[in-house]
């Protein structure tokens, strides 16, 4: 037998098994031999954790429809994490490195139905296995954004930023054809990987149940968010709540806005940009891009009896 320091031994652990290099984390609270060793900061009798995510991608609508969901009395989000679009980013990303207790202490103690929205939790190939270990009954929310208007927005989104990559390419039709640089590449990947829907989906039905996964149609979030809320709160098993009373269409910033105290309350000026619609150029060249992607996510849709979207039904015609 021979004797290791820890710090050694890790090494020659993490040698062994390099893909254990990121610690996969349980709840320690639902387990004695964890709850018996932990510190007295951690509170397991407490509500510690979020029932709900709201998965995304990025562009569909997720900022808004989290927003309308916190009307609801007895839902409550995750308190803002500055610097992360006041996402907790945790899944995936290298916030999960910070630790479980890090990740529950930006949840209130409360004991309504707690959620939170990081769209960057969808595309991410780490996220779904590491909210299933950790959250294994928590239900998801998906958004269904036509992915060519889902891309054209990010591609907005980049230039409103002034992404270098982006401004200097002129068009996301030339990122789309001519991409050569890395930082090309990525823009396009940017762009494209969050409408792969069921690409992605994939990942997460590994983990999760299909039962709790809800699809949110992005057209209709945006048409009847009222509609869209009342439906999500039923399945939330959450009591009625007269949305329509709380939420009114901003003739001047074009979407539905909160109504707090009689006032309205939209979303900052980066959701619902003002630009100009793409052009048929694009639209065709995005249309043909995510073909088989669109033709994979109707099939799934049909095949489980869930409610296809308008938007995909015109796509799938089109390039049937
Ligand atoms: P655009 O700014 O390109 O129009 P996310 O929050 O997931 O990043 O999505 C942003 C998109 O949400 C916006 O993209 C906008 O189209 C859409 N959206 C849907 N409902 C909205 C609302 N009520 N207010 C603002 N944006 C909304």
């Amino acid at each position: 037998l021979k004797w290791q320091d820890p710090v050694s031994s890790a090494k020659l652990y993490f040698q062994k098994f390099p893909e254990e290099r990121i610690p996969l984390w349980t709840n320690p609270c639902t387990d004695p031999r964890h709850r018996a060793i932990l510190p007295p900061s951690f509170n397991c009798t407490r509500k510690t954790l979020p029932d709900l995510l709201i998965l995304g991608p990025q562009k569909t609508g997720s900022t808004a429809l989290g927003s309308f969901l916190t009307l609801h009395p007895n839902v409550t989000q995750n308190t803002p994490v500055p610097g992360s679009f006041e996402e907790v980013q945790f899944f995936g990303g290298k916030n999960y490195l910070r630790g479980v207790e890090w990740y529950m202490s930006n949840f209130p103690n409360t004991s309504t139905v707690i959620f939170e929205k990081s769209a960057t939790y969808f595309d991410n190939p780490s996220a779904a296995k590491q909210a299933a270990t950790l959250i294994p009954h928590a239900k998801l929310i998906v958004i269904l954004q036509n992915p060519s208007q889902r891309a054209y927005s990010w591609f907005q989104h980049l230039l409103a930023h002034k992404d270098p990559t982006a401004v200097s390419s002129g068009s996301l039709l030339s990122i789309l054809e001519n991409s050569t640089t890395s930082s090309e590449l990525k823009v396009k990947q940017r762009c494209l990987s969050g409408g792969k829907y069921v690409h992605h989906l994939d990942k997460w039905l590994e983990h999760f149940s299909l039962q709790h996964i809800h699809f949110v149609d992005a057209d209709e979030l945006k048409r009847e968010p009222a509609k869209v809320l009342f439906t999500i709160s039923k399945w939330l098993d959450l009591p009625d709540f007269e949305f329509d009373a709380h939420i009114r269409f901003s003739e001047s910033k074009g979407f539905s806005c909160r109504l707090i105290e009689g006032k309205t309350k939209c979303l900052g000026e980066s959701k619902g940009r003002k630009y100009e619609p793409m052009t048929d150029e694009l639209k065709r060249k995005l249309d043909e891009t995510f073909q088989l992607d669109n033709s994979a996510l109707f099939k799934f849709l049909r095949k489980n009896r869930l409610q296809i979207p308008e938007w995909l039904e015109e796509a799938v015609r089109v390039t049937a």
